[in-house]
Protein backbone atom coordinates (compact mmCIF):
# COMPACT_ATOMS: atom_id res chain seq x y z
CA UNK A 1 0.00 0.00 0.00
CA UNK A 2 1.54 2.99 -0.98
CA UNK A 3 -0.93 5.34 0.06
CA UNK A 4 -1.11 6.15 3.53
CA UNK A 5 -2.73 6.72 5.46
CA UNK A 6 -5.63 5.02 3.23
CA UNK A 7 -8.85 5.35 5.49
CA UNK A 8 -11.97 3.47 4.77
CA UNK A 9 -15.38 4.87 5.91
CA UNK A 10 -18.69 3.83 5.92
CA UNK A 11 -20.75 5.99 3.88
CA UNK A 12 -20.06 9.08 1.78
CA UNK A 13 -19.68 12.13 3.01
CA UNK A 14 -21.45 15.29 1.47
CA UNK A 15 -17.97 16.76 0.62
CA UNK A 16 -17.22 13.47 -1.85
CA UNK A 17 -20.61 13.48 -3.74
CA UNK A 18 -19.90 15.05 -6.77
CA UNK A 19 -16.79 13.26 -6.87
CA UNK A 20 -18.66 10.30 -6.85
CA UNK A 21 -20.77 10.72 -9.49
CA UNK A 22 -18.29 11.88 -11.94
CA UNK A 23 -16.09 8.48 -11.15
CA UNK A 24 -19.69 6.58 -11.34
CA UNK A 25 -20.04 8.61 -14.76
CA UNK A 26 -16.63 7.90 -16.51
CA UNK A 27 -16.52 4.16 -14.99
CA UNK A 28 -20.12 3.33 -16.79
CA UNK A 29 -19.95 6.04 -19.33
CA UNK A 30 -20.64 3.74 -22.08
CA UNK A 31 -23.45 2.61 -19.95
CA UNK A 32 -24.86 5.35 -18.96
CA UNK A 33 -24.21 7.92 -21.65
CA UNK A 34 -26.81 6.39 -24.30
CA UNK A 35 -29.59 7.36 -21.48
CA UNK A 36 -28.19 10.11 -19.42
CA UNK A 37 -26.46 11.80 -22.00
CA UNK A 38 -22.20 12.71 -22.14
CA UNK A 39 -22.37 16.26 -20.68
CA UNK A 40 -22.17 17.57 -16.53
CA UNK A 41 -25.89 17.93 -16.70
CA UNK A 42 -25.43 13.63 -16.90
CA UNK A 43 -23.17 13.72 -13.37
CA UNK A 44 -25.31 15.84 -11.98
CA UNK A 45 -28.26 13.69 -12.66
CA UNK A 46 -26.19 11.10 -11.28
CA UNK A 47 -25.18 12.77 -8.05
CA UNK A 48 -29.11 13.15 -6.90
CA UNK A 49 -29.50 9.48 -7.40
CA UNK A 50 -27.12 8.96 -5.09
CA UNK A 51 -27.84 7.09 -1.69
CA UNK A 52 -24.96 8.10 0.30
CA UNK A 53 -25.24 5.32 3.28
CA UNK A 54 -24.91 2.55 0.41
CA UNK A 55 -21.39 3.09 0.44
CA UNK A 56 -18.06 2.53 1.39
CA UNK A 57 -15.27 4.74 0.48
CA UNK A 58 -11.71 5.20 0.61
CA UNK A 59 -10.27 8.47 1.52
CA UNK A 60 -6.47 9.80 0.91
CA UNK A 61 -5.61 13.25 2.30
CA UNK A 62 -9.73 14.25 2.49
CA UNK A 63 -9.86 13.10 -0.96
CA UNK A 64 -12.33 10.54 -2.67
CA UNK A 65 -9.47 7.80 -3.89
CA UNK A 66 -12.65 5.49 -4.47
CA UNK A 67 -16.00 3.70 -3.75
CA UNK A 68 -17.87 0.43 -3.46
CA UNK A 69 -21.82 0.76 -3.87
CA UNK A 70 -23.74 -1.84 -1.94
CA UNK A 71 -27.36 -2.93 -2.46
CA UNK A 72 -28.94 -4.93 0.60
CA UNK A 73 -31.77 -4.18 2.62
CA UNK A 74 -34.30 -3.20 -0.15
CA UNK A 75 -31.49 -0.43 -0.41
CA UNK A 76 -29.77 0.91 -3.43
CA UNK A 77 -26.51 2.84 -4.25
CA UNK A 78 -28.48 4.43 -6.95
CA UNK A 79 -31.84 5.49 -5.94
CA UNK A 80 -33.98 5.57 -9.33
CA UNK A 81 -36.67 7.32 -9.09
CA UNK A 82 -39.45 8.24 -12.35
CA UNK A 83 -40.15 11.10 -10.86
CA UNK A 84 -36.65 12.38 -11.19
CA UNK A 85 -36.36 10.97 -15.06
CA UNK A 86 -39.74 12.86 -15.94
CA UNK A 87 -38.87 16.27 -14.19
CA UNK A 88 -35.26 16.21 -16.53
CA UNK A 89 -36.11 14.68 -19.96
CA UNK A 90 -40.08 15.50 -19.71
CA UNK A 91 -43.33 13.37 -19.21
CA UNK A 92 -42.43 10.70 -22.22
CA UNK A 93 -38.98 10.69 -22.83
CA UNK A 94 -38.81 10.04 -18.86
CA UNK A 95 -40.68 7.24 -18.65
CA UNK A 96 -38.56 5.90 -21.73
CA UNK A 97 -35.58 6.55 -20.11
CA UNK A 98 -36.62 5.36 -16.96
CA UNK A 99 -37.31 2.31 -18.31
CA UNK A 100 -34.12 1.89 -20.33
CA UNK A 101 -32.20 2.40 -16.58
CA UNK A 102 -34.34 0.10 -14.63
CA UNK A 103 -33.03 -2.84 -17.44
CA UNK A 104 -29.58 -2.83 -14.90
CA UNK A 105 -31.73 -3.68 -11.93
CA UNK A 106 -30.60 -7.00 -10.34
CA UNK A 107 -32.25 -8.51 -7.33
CA UNK A 108 -30.28 -9.46 -4.05
CA UNK A 109 -31.37 -12.28 -1.74
CA UNK A 110 -32.60 -11.44 1.71
CA UNK A 111 -29.11 -12.29 3.89
CA UNK A 112 -26.47 -11.88 0.92
CA UNK A 113 -25.15 -7.87 -0.09
CA UNK A 114 -24.16 -6.97 -3.50
CA UNK A 115 -21.99 -4.72 -5.18
CA UNK A 116 -23.86 -2.67 -7.28
CA UNK A 117 -20.72 -0.68 -8.24
CA UNK A 118 -16.87 -0.09 -7.83
CA UNK A 119 -15.07 2.52 -8.94
CA UNK A 120 -11.31 4.61 -7.84
CA UNK A 121 -9.93 7.38 -9.45
CA UNK A 122 -7.16 6.91 -12.61
CA UNK A 123 -4.75 8.71 -10.58
CA UNK A 124 -4.73 6.52 -7.58
CA UNK A 125 -5.44 2.90 -9.31
CA UNK A 126 -2.54 -0.16 -8.98
CA UNK A 127 -1.46 1.31 -5.79
CA UNK A 128 -4.33 -1.39 -3.14
CA UNK A 129 -7.18 1.12 -3.29
CA UNK A 130 -9.65 -1.38 -5.05
CA UNK A 131 -8.00 -4.42 -3.00
CA UNK A 132 -8.62 -2.53 -0.01
CA UNK A 133 -12.49 -0.97 -0.51
CA UNK A 134 -13.38 -5.28 -1.65
CA UNK A 135 -12.05 -6.58 1.31
CA UNK A 136 -13.38 -3.84 3.43
CA UNK A 137 -16.97 -4.87 1.76
CA UNK A 138 -16.12 -8.70 3.34
CA UNK A 139 -15.03 -7.65 6.55
CA UNK A 140 -18.60 -5.17 6.61
CA UNK A 141 -21.02 -8.29 5.13
CA UNK A 142 -19.13 -10.53 8.08
CA UNK A 143 -19.64 -7.84 10.65
CA UNK A 144 -23.52 -7.15 9.36
CA UNK A 145 -23.84 -11.34 9.31
CA UNK A 146 -24.41 -11.60 5.16
CA UNK A 147 -23.90 -14.91 4.22
CA UNK A 148 -22.22 -13.94 0.71
CA UNK A 149 -21.17 -10.94 -1.27
CA UNK A 150 -21.83 -10.57 -5.10
CA UNK A 151 -21.33 -8.59 -7.55
CA UNK A 152 -22.17 -8.65 -11.20
CA UNK A 153 -19.20 -7.56 -13.39
CA UNK A 154 -19.98 -6.35 -17.44
CA UNK A 155 -17.58 -7.84 -19.81
CA UNK A 156 -16.20 -4.30 -20.56
CA UNK A 157 -14.73 -4.04 -17.25
CA UNK A 158 -12.18 -6.89 -17.54
CA UNK A 159 -10.22 -5.02 -14.97
CA UNK A 160 -12.77 -5.72 -11.72
CA UNK A 161 -13.09 -9.14 -13.02
CA UNK A 162 -9.71 -9.86 -12.58
CA UNK A 163 -9.52 -7.93 -9.37
CA UNK A 164 -12.31 -9.73 -8.15
CA UNK A 165 -11.17 -13.31 -8.79
CA UNK A 166 -7.72 -11.88 -7.30
CA UNK A 167 -9.00 -11.07 -3.72
CA UNK A 168 -10.75 -14.23 -3.78
CA UNK A 169 -14.67 -13.93 -5.39
CA UNK A 170 -15.20 -17.28 -7.53
CA UNK A 171 -17.50 -17.69 -10.62
CA UNK A 172 -20.99 -18.08 -10.10
CA UNK A 173 -22.69 -17.72 -13.97
CA UNK A 174 -22.48 -15.70 -16.88
CA UNK A 175 -26.18 -13.99 -17.84
CA UNK A 176 -26.08 -13.10 -21.72
CA UNK A 177 -28.64 -10.38 -21.73
CA UNK A 178 -29.03 -9.34 -25.32
CA UNK A 179 -31.59 -6.11 -24.72
CA UNK A 180 -28.23 -4.80 -22.93
CA UNK A 181 -26.44 -4.67 -26.65
CA UNK A 182 -27.48 -0.81 -27.49
CA UNK A 183 -25.84 0.19 -23.79
CA UNK A 184 -22.72 -1.56 -25.11
CA UNK A 185 -22.63 -4.88 -22.81
CA UNK A 186 -23.20 -8.22 -24.18
CA UNK A 187 -23.32 -10.02 -20.84
CA UNK A 188 -22.86 -9.84 -17.04
CA UNK A 189 -20.90 -12.54 -14.88
CA UNK A 190 -21.62 -13.24 -11.34
CA UNK A 191 -18.81 -13.63 -8.97
CA UNK A 192 -19.50 -14.56 -5.51
CA UNK A 193 -17.84 -14.99 -2.02
CA UNK A 194 -19.01 -16.84 0.54
CA UNK A 195 -18.61 -14.91 3.59
CA UNK A 196 -20.64 -17.40 6.07
CA UNK A 197 -20.76 -20.78 5.89
CA UNK A 198 -23.44 -20.87 9.42
CA UNK A 199 -26.84 -22.18 8.79
CA UNK A 200 -29.58 -19.62 9.40
C1 LIG B 1 -10.82 -2.14 -11.20
C2 LIG B 1 -10.40 -1.01 -10.29
C3 LIG B 1 -11.47 -0.78 -9.23
C4 LIG B 1 -9.08 -1.43 -9.61
O1 LIG B 1 -8.73 -0.42 -8.64
P1 LIG B 1 -7.20 -0.28 -8.16
O2 LIG B 1 -7.18 0.63 -7.00
O3 LIG B 1 -6.34 0.04 -9.32
O4 LIG B 1 -6.92 -1.79 -7.68
P2 LIG B 1 -5.60 -2.33 -6.98
O5 LIG B 1 -4.55 -1.27 -7.01
O6 LIG B 1 -5.96 -2.89 -5.67
O7 LIG B 1 -5.20 -3.52 -7.93
C5 LIG B 1 -4.91 -3.25 -9.31
C6 LIG B 1 -3.54 -3.83 -9.66
O8 LIG B 1 -2.52 -3.12 -8.98
C7 LIG B 1 -1.68 -4.03 -8.28
N1 LIG B 1 -1.24 -3.39 -7.03
C8 LIG B 1 -1.97 -3.21 -5.92
N2 LIG B 1 -1.21 -2.60 -4.98
C9 LIG B 1 -0.02 -2.36 -5.56
C10 LIG B 1 1.19 -1.74 -5.12
N3 LIG B 1 1.30 -1.24 -3.89
N4 LIG B 1 2.19 -1.65 -5.99
C11 LIG B 1 2.09 -2.16 -7.24
N5 LIG B 1 0.99 -2.75 -7.71
C12 LIG B 1 -0.03 -2.87 -6.88
C13 LIG B 1 -2.58 -5.20 -8.00
O9 LIG B 1 -1.83 -6.39 -7.79
C14 LIG B 1 -3.39 -5.27 -9.24
O10 LIG B 1 -2.66 -5.92 -10.25
P3 LIG B 1 -3.39 -6.94 -11.22
O11 LIG B 1 -4.39 -6.11 -12.02
O12 LIG B 1 -2.28 -7.48 -12.04
O13 LIG B 1 -4.07 -7.95 -10.34
C15 LIG B 1 -10.12 0.31 -11.09
O14 LIG B 1 -9.25 0.00 -12.16
C16 LIG B 1 -11.38 0.95 -11.63
O15 LIG B 1 -12.01 1.78 -10.95
N6 LIG B 1 -11.74 0.59 -12.86
C17 LIG B 1 -12.99 1.04 -13.45
C18 LIG B 1 -14.14 0.41 -12.69
C19 LIG B 1 -15.32 0.06 -13.54
O16 LIG B 1 -15.23 -0.14 -14.74
N7 LIG B 1 -16.45 -0.06 -12.87
C20 LIG B 1 -17.66 -0.38 -13.56
C21 LIG B 1 -18.02 -1.84 -13.40
S1 LIG B 1 -18.43 -2.31 -11.73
Amino acid sequence: MKLYPLQIHQGLYPAHLQRAAQLYFDAFRRQVSPILGINEQAVAFIRRCINPQQALTAIFEDKLAGFIGLQYGGQSFLQLRLSQFVDRFGWLLGRIRFRQAALFEQSVQTGDLRIESIAVDPGLRGQGVGTWLLNAVTDFAGKQDFKAVHIDVPDTASDVFKLCRRVGFNYVSTQNWSFLKPFNINNFIRLTKIVSLQPE
